[in-house]
């Protein structure tokens, strides 16, 4: 008996619904080589939901949600609506309800045509960023004093706990372990990237980092402060293989991350707590102007299914999704990432194609 997942899909706004039925599209390739099926279900989530019902995302979802074994989401975010709060409801609703306390952000760069910086390849790009998910500035516990006059405060808390530190340090450890390390490399390595020269509060990282890291003597550590890591990742992006970092710096280095490896047509995110269900989405946005158009590139929602695979057990069928798009870049048939040089319907055309040609010829 063929294994059977459950898939919540929520394409969202923009160009969410596009960029997730060419997903999808693919997913089924791989349902069929691999012998697998998934049973979706929608969640009509995002604005447009919301301003036809008034509701942004009801306790009740989050009910059905921690049924399934993953969700698939495209993006949220509409000029419709006040900044952040679909957001924050429907992202962040998901990261904080199901506690997916790992956002798992792979940087690699599939061919040295995509990449913006001078001799560098595929070689010198390849890491995996461990962003935490549940914490830092992201609580949202703010707030204002004497708001809109002229000595007016504002304050936001970046919030760290031992037991939200610790975990995600770990995760990046046994990560790391399951990498091996990069050729060339004796050992993997794992670095810590973080402010704690001027956000003291980040000692709680510095310490159980080093804590953690004593469990791991065949694991190489190192440390950056954020600065200097993007400083590094332009420079020599060689020298990363995993690396952790609290939410907020997570969420600007992997943008950083996500033009070293070919833009936010490609870059794919997973927002896992391991053995529960788990969220995954394109780091993109959801570009309102480009929807309905056929001009947003899915191979970021792509690869989000492959991170998908990959979390429920499917590794096979993962990989094979992730060399579909290596090798149709690396042979011209995809000849750029950028918005609108080729169909929406037609990338996802091109790997669902691939997808099966390849394990047929392997068969
Ligand atoms: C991301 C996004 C979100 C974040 C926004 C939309 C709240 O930028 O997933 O990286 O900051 O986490
Ligand atoms: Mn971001």
């Amino acid at each position: 008996m063929s294994k059977v997942y459950d898939i919540g899909v929520l394409p969202g706004d923009g160009i969410g619904e596009e960029v997730v039925r060419e997903g999808l599209k693919v997913l089924t390739a791989a349902e069929q080589v691999f012998g697998f099926k998934t049973r979706r279900e929608h969640l009509p989530y995002g604005a447009d939901h919301f301003l036809k019902t008034g509701e942004m995302m009801p306790d009740a979802a989050f009910d059905r949600i921690r049924q399934m074994h993953a969700v698939l989401m495209g993006a949220i975010g509409d000029p419709r609506i006040e900044v952040g709060k679909l957001e924050f409801a429907i992202i962040a609703g998901m990261r904080f309800k199901l506690d997916l306390y790992v956002n798992l952000r792979p940087i690699k760069l599939m061919h040295e045509s995509l990449c913006p910086l001078k001799d560098k390849g595929p070689a010198d790009v390849d890491m995996v960023i461990c962003r935490e998910n549940t914490e830092d500035a992201y609580t949202g516990i703010h707030g204002y004093f004497k708001k809109g006059t002229p000595d007016e405060v504002a304050q936001q808390t970046m919030l760290y706990t031992r037991k939200g530190t610790e975990r995600i340090v770990r995760y990046a450890f046994e990560l790391a372990r399951r990498r091996g390390p990069k050729p060339g490399a004796k050992a993997p390595k794992v670095t810590l990237i973080d402010k704690a020269n001027a956000v003291r509060a980040q000692d709680l990282w510095t310490r159980t980092f080093a804590e953690v890291a004593r469990e791991y003597p065949g694991i190489e550590t190192d440390h950056a402060y954020i600065d200097a890591a993007c400083m590094w990742m332009v420079k020599n992006p060689e020298w990363f293989d995993v690396a952790v970092t609290p939410n907020l710096f997570g969420d600007i280095i992997t943008d950083l991350g996500a033009m070293i490896q070919g833009g936010m047509g490609i870059a794919a995110s997973g927002n896992i707590h391991p053995g529960q269900v788990s969220m995954f989405e394109p780091i993109h946005g959801s570009a309102p102007k480009y929807r309905g158009q056929n001009k947003a590139n899915p191979l970021a929602t792509i690869m989000a299914v492959s991170l998908m695979l990959d979390h429920v057990g499917e590794s096979r069928a993962a990989s094979a999704i992730e060399q579909a798009v290596a090798s149709l870049i690396r042979s011209g048939r995809i000849r750029s990432l950028q918005a609108g040089v080729h169909g929406t319907d037609e990338l996802g055309t091109l790997v669902e194609h691939e997808v099966r040609a390849a394990v047929g010829a392997r068969a």
